[in-house]
Order: structure tokens, then C-alpha cells, then sequence
């Protein structure tokens, strides 16, 4: 890790209702870091996501943007300090327009729209091809690029984003990664990645956590989860 830390968790205990999820997860991101998180379905992956982003209220632990603990902050307060969300499902308001969708990621956060959409259209330019679209008729890919757009309007330095490749065509992926190196190239946002596709994922990353039952169980540069055979042979499938 290198440069300013953003996000940091410690010790994070967390669940649904009695079923704990989640049995003491750690993890730190930097500014400009692209960092993965893999583990087989159901190991608490989303939940960790949802609990940074404040919609799960951990039992425990600490987390920490930009140095403040905002542990018992609301999603909303969380936003708005600089932390934005992408979930794994349902991330675009699908009778809405691809401009009107942008618009609704500033809606908790102070900001002018024109000067916002500008910086974000520079940044994304495919959304310029589908701008007045109605977002719900775009292919997956394309929806991707609009939910990571909405969650640009509001000038986050972390991204946490769920597996935005899931159902996509491997040119679809690349687009949509390559669009993820750029926001954290460019702009400087830390993000935290979760992802099924690892292989790909680990090229764009920096870093990768390793989570199994809802604890951490390994974790390095992604250049050294790559190469290691272990690894390799149980969560990067044919292509290790
Ligand atoms: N809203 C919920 N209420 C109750 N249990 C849930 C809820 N969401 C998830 N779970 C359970 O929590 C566990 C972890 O789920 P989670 O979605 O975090 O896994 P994941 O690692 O993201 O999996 P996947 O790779 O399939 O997306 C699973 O056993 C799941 O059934
Ligand atoms: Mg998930």
C-alpha cells in the first residue's frame, strides 16, 4: 500500500439479524489504489461492501474515511464525506434517462450539474453516445458506465463497487475496467473492487484481499496472489 490511506476497517463484525456474516474483516485502501476483494459466493463479500456503505450497522469494529470514524454514520453522511456505492444489483434507475440518472447522484451532495456531468462525461466519454437513452434499454455494459457515473457525480475519493463485470461479455468487461483504471488514475479515487471475474480484476489492481467465511484469509500485490499456485488454482479457475 502507498500513498494516503482513505478507507480503513478494522475487527468488522457484522450480519442479518442473529446470522453473522461477517467475523472480524480488516482492510485499508489508498488514494488511486485499485484494490480487489475475492472469495467464493456467499462468503460475505456484498455484506462487507453494504456494511461500509452504511446500510448494515456492524456489531463491531471500526471504519474509516479519510481518517474520521464514521462507524455509526448514515449511508447518507457517508456519501457525502466522500464515499460512494455501487451495488450489485439495481444500480440504475431504469425508466429514468441516462442524464436524469446522473442527476440523482447528486442528490445528497452539494454540487452544481453542469459542472459536475461535464467532468464526468470527460471522464466516461461513452456516455455521450447514450446520454438521452433511457437507461433500462442500455445493454449491461452500458449500465455499468451510467451507475459508475451516477456514483462520480458526487466527487467521491472511495468507490466501492460489486461486481460491476457480473453478466458481461469479456469486451464489455474490459471497457468497464478499463473506465475503473481510469477514475482511479486520473482522479485519484481509491476503489475497492469486488469481483467473480478475478483473473481480469487482479490485472487492473493493485491489491487483493482474500475473504473465506466471512474472514480474511490472505492477501498481497495482486501480481503476488497471481503467481501464487494456491491461490491461483482454487480462485483464478483456467486462466492461472
Ligand atoms: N439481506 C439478507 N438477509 C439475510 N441473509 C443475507 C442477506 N444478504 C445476504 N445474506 C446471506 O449472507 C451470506 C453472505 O452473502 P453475501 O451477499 O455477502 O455474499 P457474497 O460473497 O457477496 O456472494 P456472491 O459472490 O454470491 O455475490 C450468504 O449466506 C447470504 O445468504
Ligand atoms: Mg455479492
Amino acid at each position: 500500500m502507498s500513498g494516503n490511506v482513505v478507507l480503513t476497517a478494522e475487527g468488522l463484525v457484522a450480519g442479518y439479524g442473529e446470522m453473522q456474516i461477517l467475523h472480524g474483516v480488516g482492510l485499508a485502501l489508498s488514494a488511486g489504489e485499485i484494490v480487489t476483494i475475492i472469495g467464493p459466493n456467499g462468503c460475505g463479500k456484498s455484506t462487507l461492501l453494504k456494511t461500509l456503505a452504511g446500510l448494515l450497522r456492524p456489531a463491531e469494529g471500526t471504519i474509516r474515511l479519510n481518517g474520521s470514524d464514521i462507524t455509526s454514520s448514515t449511508t447518507r453522511d457517508r456519501l457525502r464525506a466522500g464515499l460512494g456505492y455501487v451495488p450489485q444489483v439495481n444500480n440504475v434507475f431504469g425508466t429514468l434517462s441516462v442524464e436524469e440518472n446522473l442527476k440523482m447522484g447528486l442528490f445528497a451532495v452539494p454540487g452544481s450539474f453542469k459542472h459536475r456531468q461535464a467532468a464526468v462525461r470527460e471522464i466516461l466519454p461513452s456516455l455521450n453516445d447514450y446520454w438521452s437513452a433511457t437507461a433500462g434499454k442500455l445493454s449491461g455494459g452500458q449500465q455499468q458506465v451510467v451507475a459508475l457515473g451516477r456514483a462520480l457525480m458526487a466527487s467521491p475519493s472511495v468507490l466501492l463497487l460489486d461486481e460491476p463485470s457480473a453478466g458481461l461479455s469479456p469486451k464489455a468487461t474490459d471497457d468497464v475496467f478499463h473506465h475503473i483504471r481510469k477514475i482511479s488514475s486520473v482522479q485519484g479515487v481509491g476503489v475497492l473492487l469486488v469481483e467473480q471475474n478475478a483473473h481480469k480484476a487482479l490485472q487492473i489492481s493493485d491489491r487483493c484481499y482474500i475473504l473465506a467465511e466471512g474472514k480474511n484469509q490472505l492477501d498481497g500485490t495482486a501480481q503476488s496472489i497471481i503467481n501464487n499456485p494456491v491461490v491461483g488454482k482454487i480462485y483464478l479457475g483456467a486462466h492461472a
